[in-house]
């Protein structure tokens, strides 16, 4: 499974590629919004700093606009995934622009129709929102695994992004599901490291150590 990082946050992306854990990065309107920046500037940042897909995301409703944003955003690097919402236009962008060659990551997908209808429209990712779905006590995991299914049905290349993620469990179950890529928070990255265990295993295992009056270096 491929690790999307969901920030718009320069420093959080870099601390991770160090560790070779970036894919690719998403971001959205609400994410660029809580960074301060300009929008295209910490895109361009973003694109020049990582390889894989990077998601930035049109705000135009009608498909014309989004054709237009999309244009525009993809100047900032060959590496942009141009973001459309899961709405009747944008799947008539989704359907363009991808035919131009251009990568397509269609958001905002809450059901296995709407993620059918994207694949049709030849998205490169679909991106299920998990949390958002757990929010009102609906499932957001059995969506994954429902369009796992559909898409390995009829064999669709479109990559299932599981988006919206929340926690550690959310990171686990969509690897399980068969998930292509998972967009996390980097604090939900950082934490997959983490175990009590681990924690008390060290303290114990430098304790003894200690014991030894001996030193590597
Ligand atoms: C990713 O592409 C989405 O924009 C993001 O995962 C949404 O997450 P949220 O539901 O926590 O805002």
């Amino acid at each position: 499974m491929k690790f999307f990082v969901d920030t718009a946050d320069i420093g959080a992306i870099r601390d991770l590629h160090q560790l070779g854990v970036v894919d690719g990065v998403t971001t959205n309107p609400s994410l660029v919004a809580k960074s301060g920046r300009d929008f295209k500037e910490v895109v361009a940042e973003i694109a020049a700093m990582v390889d894989g897909p990077v998601s930035a995301e049109t705000v135009a409703l009608d498909a014309d606009g989004m054709l237009a944003e999309g244009r525009e955003l993809a100047k900032i690097g060959d590496n942009i995934a141009i973001k459309v919402p899961l709405t009747w236009d944008g799947l008539k962008a989704c359907k363009t622009l991808t035919d131009e060659g251009r990568m397509v990551n269609v958001t905002l997908c809450f059901s296995a129709n709407q993620a059918l209808l994207a694949a049709k429209a030849g998205a490169t990712f679909i991106s299920p929102f998990l949390g958002r779905l757990d929010d009102i006590n609906l499932d957001g995991m059995e969506l994954i695994q429902d369009i796992r299914t559909i898409y390995d049905n009829y064999g669709f290349e479109t990559e299932i992004l599981a988006a919206s993620i929340r926690t550690v469990n959310h990171m686990k179950e969509a690897a399980l599901a068969g998930a292509d890529v998972a967009t996390a928070p980097p604090g939900v990255i950082h934490k997959m490291a983490e175990h009590p265990l681990t924690d008390k295993g060290l303290e114990g295992f430098l304790a003894d150590w200690k014991k030894t009056g001996q030193s590597i270096l």
